[in-house]
């Protein structure tokens, strides 16, 4: 999809913002943050009823992905920032997808049992308007595209390939060794974050081991935090100048800050996925291993991609399921440093792209071993400006 400028209120900042909203709107009644469910918090769903309000954002990430549409192109542009009820009206577009998303449900059901075989994906293949319906030449005889190291599917161990306790292995010897690794119980991050078409921010980030980790970005309209206290996960951000309200994770969102907070850690790297099978593919001519598994602690299905030579984690993939289809996020790794006083080398840029947005972090400081308060990591309090 293209992504629109903060103006058009479309990209990441408006899924931040409006999922924040969202929750702030249901702020006054007894329901709790994580039972929220679509049709409470929207006024005009009609299909996708009976999901948590983060999963109803992926699916609107999951159809602007697949159709190549922004937010703006189905839905009202609403005329002020922050005016929310802009995106219940109906367009002729949005009726066209909501038309389409019984279709494809109605197509899984009577053919594939129900399994989610058929999505928007595999016809629209972000191609805006109608799918293509006559096979290409110039395709069939053309250069095949590059495979996409997303898409490679692990499905049985490769006979040729290492364990995946023998990549972990080689990653942490990569790092410093494991016993280094091991002793860091707690990093403080300084940096710098640029959010799409949003102003760089700084940021700050802490963690401690093994699974707890806060994200503060402070953004000129006030602070965004992402917190994961080792099992519960929520973000509180500015929306605009309402108050700032606070989401809960669920679902696939929860595994996702579970698995950023427990990557933090090299020594994490065991606990981060169960079930793995290792492959292997390449990222921009680089030779990867890939691991491929289950996040531990969730369902979400997740990729580790290490660099064939130096060992290194060079990239995370995680799926997070919706009633439509699977959302990819992908997490860069690059500029490996050493953390002064740790003998162990950590990632000081990190790249973040998921269907809707994305994010760059360039880190200026890592200390570690140093106290944090527990209070950091607990659910956020609502902002205000
Ligand atoms: C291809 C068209 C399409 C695109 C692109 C799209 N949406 Fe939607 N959106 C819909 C449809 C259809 C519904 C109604 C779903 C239903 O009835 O269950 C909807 C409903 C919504 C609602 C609920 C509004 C209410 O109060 O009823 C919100 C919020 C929303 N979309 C946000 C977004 C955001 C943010 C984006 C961009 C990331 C986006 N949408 C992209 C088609 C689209
Ligand atoms: C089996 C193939 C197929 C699947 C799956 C499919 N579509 Fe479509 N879609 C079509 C076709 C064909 C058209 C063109 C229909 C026409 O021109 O009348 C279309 C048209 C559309 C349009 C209108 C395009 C425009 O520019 O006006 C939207 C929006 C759309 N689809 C959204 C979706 C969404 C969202 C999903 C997933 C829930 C989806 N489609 C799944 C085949 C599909």
């Amino acid at each position: 999809m293209k992504l629109g400028s903060r103006q058009l209120v479309s990209g990441p900042l408006a899924t931040i913002a409006l999922s924040m909203l969202i929750v702030a709107l249901a702020h006054g009644q007894a329901t709790p943050a994580k039972q929220l469910m679509s049709e409470q918090a929207f006024k005009n769903v009609t299909v996708l009823k009976g999901i948590p309000v983060d999963e109803f954002m992926n699916t609107m990430g999951f159809i602007s992905a697949a159709t190549n549409y922004n937010c703006a192109d189905c839905h009202v542009e609403p005329k002020l920032e922050g005016d929310w009820s802009a995106y219940a009206q109906e367009t002729p577009r949005k009726a066209t997808a909501r038309r389409m998303i019984l279709m494809v449900q109605d197509i899984n059901k009577s053919n594939f049992a129900g399994a989610r075989v058929v999505t928007c994906y595999t016809c629209h293949r972000n191609l805006q308007g109608a799918p293509k319906i006559t096979p290409s030449l110039a395709e069939q005889y053309g250069e095949p595209p590059t495979p996409d190291p997303n898409e490679v599917e692990v499905r049985r161990q490769a006979p040729d390939a290492p364990s995946a306790d023998q990549v972990f292995d080689k990653y942490l010897q990569a790092v410093g060794g494991s016993q280094k690794a091991a002793a860091i119980t707690s990093i403080v991050f300084k940096g710098e974050y640029q959010g799409y078409a949003e102003p760089k921010a700084p940021v700050d980030i802490y963690a401690k081991a093994p699974n707890q980790r806060t994200m503060i970005v402070h953004t000129d309209v006030g602070d965004r935090t992402t917190t994961c206290d080792g099992s519960n996960g929520w973000m509180a951000a500015p929306a605009m100048d309402k108050p700032f309200p606070v989401i809960a994770y669920t679902g696939g969102d929860l595994d996702a800050v579970r698995l950023d907070a427990v990557l933090s850690f090299p020594a994490g790297i065991k606990q981060a996925i169960t079930k793995p099978l290792v492959g292997s593919s390449s990222i921009d001519d680089k030779d990867v291993v890939v691991v491929q598994g289950i996040a531990n602690g969730g369902r979400s299905s997740i990729k580790l991609y290490f660099d064939k030579q130096s060992g290194l984690l060079m990239r995370q993939v995680r799926f997070a399921d919706t009633i439509i289809g699977r959302v990819p996020t992908q997490v860069d790794y690059s500029d490996y440093r050493d953390v002064a006083g740790a003998g162990v080398k950590l990632p000081f840029h990190v790249i973040t792209t998921w269907t809707d947005g994305r994010s760059e972090v360039q880190l200026t400081s890592a200390e570690t071993n140093v106290a944090i308060d527990a209070a950091k990591f607990r659910q956020p309090a609502p902002r205000s400006k």
